[in-house]
C-alpha cells in the first residue's frame, strides 16, 4: 500500500499518508491511536476490524460513518484504489479501482492482510474455529475456485441441519442435501489438503528460524472425518445421531490443525512468547506461500506491539523474517527507539510515524511527506 486515508475511525483525526514503504514503525504512547491505525488497514481487506467489537465501535464517537481509503501498487507502476465505509446501521460500501462491489472477498484478494498482536496465541490456544479461519484465509488467497466451493459447502450444511431438525423428516430432501454437502465437503477439503501441503515444509523452515531452540514444531491437518472413508460415506455412518441430535456431526466444519512440538500439544507445552513465535511462524508461512505462487501475492502484515512479548534475539529473527519476506509490514510500538536495532542494517530503513492523540505524523527524512508520488496531488490543498 502506498497511499492511506483515514476518516473518522475511533479516535484518530484525519490520516493522509502518501509514499508508504515496505516497513512502517508507529510509535506512541498508549490510547494515542496506533492499533486504530492498523484496524483500519485491516478494514480495506475484511471491511471489519481485527478487534472483537462491533463494526460500529470503530466508527469515531458521534459521527455517522467511517471510511478509508488506500491505494495499492500493481505491476508495471499501477495503483488500484480501494474505499471501505460503514455506518451506525451496520452496512458496508465497498469499492475496488472505484467501482462498488458487493462481496468482501472482491477486497481482500487485493489485499491479503495478517495480523499479529498480543491475542495471536488464541491461535494455538483458542478453539479450532480460529485454526480453521487460518488454514481458509490462505486456501482462499491460492485456490481461486475456493470461495465458491466454500460457500455452496456453508449453504449445504445449513440447509442439512435445518432439516435435520424438523419434526417430520422429509427423506428425499435430506438425501439430496447430503448429497451436494459431500461433495462440496470433499471439494472443500481437497483445497485445503493442497493448501496444507505447501505450508507445512514452509512452516518447518521458519519455525527452525525463528525457534532453534524449541523441540521441533510441527503441523497436522484433521479433515473433520475419518480419512479412510470418502465423505459420503461419513455422512452415512453418523445418519442416525445427526436426525437425533439435529446436526451435523462430521465434515470440514470440524476440520483441525494440530499444532505439536515434540510429542506434545505445543498449546500446553510452549511458553507464551514460544507460542507467540509460533503463530509468527505461522503466518509468516502463509506470506510466504502467497509469494510463491506462479502469480506471486505479497502480504501486508500488521503487528500490533511486536517487540513486547518478545526478547531482542527473537524480536531480531522475527524482523529478518519479514524482510526477506518482502511484505509489507506496518508495526506499532510505545517507544520511538523500540526498534531500533532489530531491522536487518542491510535493508531500507523502516519509516517512523509518531501518532500522538489521533494525529499521524511521519518522522524523519524516510517519511518525508512531500516526496511526490502520483497520488498526493489531490489531496494537498487540505493536507
Ligand atoms: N469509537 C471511538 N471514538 C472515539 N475514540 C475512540 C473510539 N474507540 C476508541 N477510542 C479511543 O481511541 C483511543 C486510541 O485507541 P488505540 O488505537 O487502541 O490506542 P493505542 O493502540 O495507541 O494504544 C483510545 O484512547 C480510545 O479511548
Ligand atoms: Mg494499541
Amino acid at each position: 500500500m502506498t497511499r492511506l486515508d483515514i476518516y473518522s475511525v475511533r479516535n484518530l483525526d484525519a490520516v493522509r499518508l502518501h509514499g508508504l514503504g515496505r516497513t512502517c514503525v508507529l510509535f506512541g504512547e498508549n490510547g494515542s491511536g496506533k492499533t486504530s491505525v492498523l484496524e483500519a488497514i485491516h478494514m480495506l481487506s475484511l471491511a471489519r476490524s481485527f478487534r472483537a467489537s462491533s463494526a460500529r465501535s470503530v466508527i469515531r464517537h458521534g459521527e455517522a460513518h467511517c471510511t478509508v481509503y488506500g491505494e495499492v501498487a500493481r505491476a508495471g507502476g499501477a495503483v488500484r484504489g480501494l474505499g471501505v465505509q460503514r455506518d451506525t446501521s451496520g452496512m458496508a460500501m465497498l469499492k475496488v479501482a472505484g467501482r462498488p462491489v458487493r462481496n468482501v472477498s472482491s477486497l481482500a484478494a487485493e489485499l491479503p492482510v495478517l495480523v499479529i498482536n498480543a491475542d495471536s496465541f488464541q491461535l494455538l490456544v483458542g478453539p479450532p474455529t480460529g485454526r480453521r479461519r487460518f488454514l481458509d484465509w490462505g486456501v482462499f488467497h491460492v485456490e481461486h475456485e475456493f470461495f465458491a466451493i466454500w460457500q455452496r459447502f456453508q449453504r449445504c450444511i445449513k440447509q442439512r441441519n435445518a432439516l435435520l431438525r424438523r419434526d417430520k423428516l422429509d427423506a428425499d430432501e435430506l438425501a439430496v442435501w447430503t448429497r451436494d454437502l459431500a461433495q462440496a465437503g470433499e471439494r472443500l477439503t481437497a483445497c485445503r489438503r493442497r493448501y496444507f501441503e505447501q505450508l507445512v515444509p514452509v512452516f518447518q523452515e521458519v519455525a527452525t528460524e525463528l525457534l532453534p531452540e524449541c523441540e521441533a514444531v510441527s503441523l497436522r491437518f484433521r479433515q473433520g472425518w475419518d480419512a479412510s472413508l470418502p465423505y459420503r460415506d461419513a455422512l452415512a455412518a453418523t445418519a442416525g445421531t445427526d436426525r437425533e441430535q439435529g446436526y451435523t456431526h462430521v465434515g470440514p466444519q470440524r476440520a483441525e490443525i494440530v499444532v505439536t512440538a515434540g510429542d506434545h500439544s505445543a498449546a500446553d507445552t510452549l511458553s507464551r512468547g514460544q507460542q507467540k513465535l509460533v503463530v509468527c511462524a505461522l503466518k509468516l508461512a502463509q506470506g510466504q506461500v502467497l509469494r510463491r505462487q506462479e502469480r506471486p501475492m505479497t502480504c501486508t502484515y500488521l503487528i500490533d506491539d511486536l517487540p513486547s512479548e518478545l526478547d531482542a534475539a527473537h524480536l531480531r529473527r522475527v524482523c529478518e523474517q519479514l524482510e526477506a519476506l518482502g511484505a509489507q509490514v506496518f508495526i506499532t510500538c510505545i517507544a520511538e527507539d523500540a526498534m531500533a536495532g532489530t531491522w536487518p542494517a542491510a535493508a531500507v530503513p523502516p519509516q517512523l510515524f509518531h501518532v500522538e492523540q489521533g494525529r499521524v505524523t511521519p518522522v524523519g527524512p524516510a517519511a518525508d511527506p512531500g516526496t511526490p508520488t502520483p497520488s498526493n496531488t489531490d489531496s494537498e490543498s487540505d493536507a
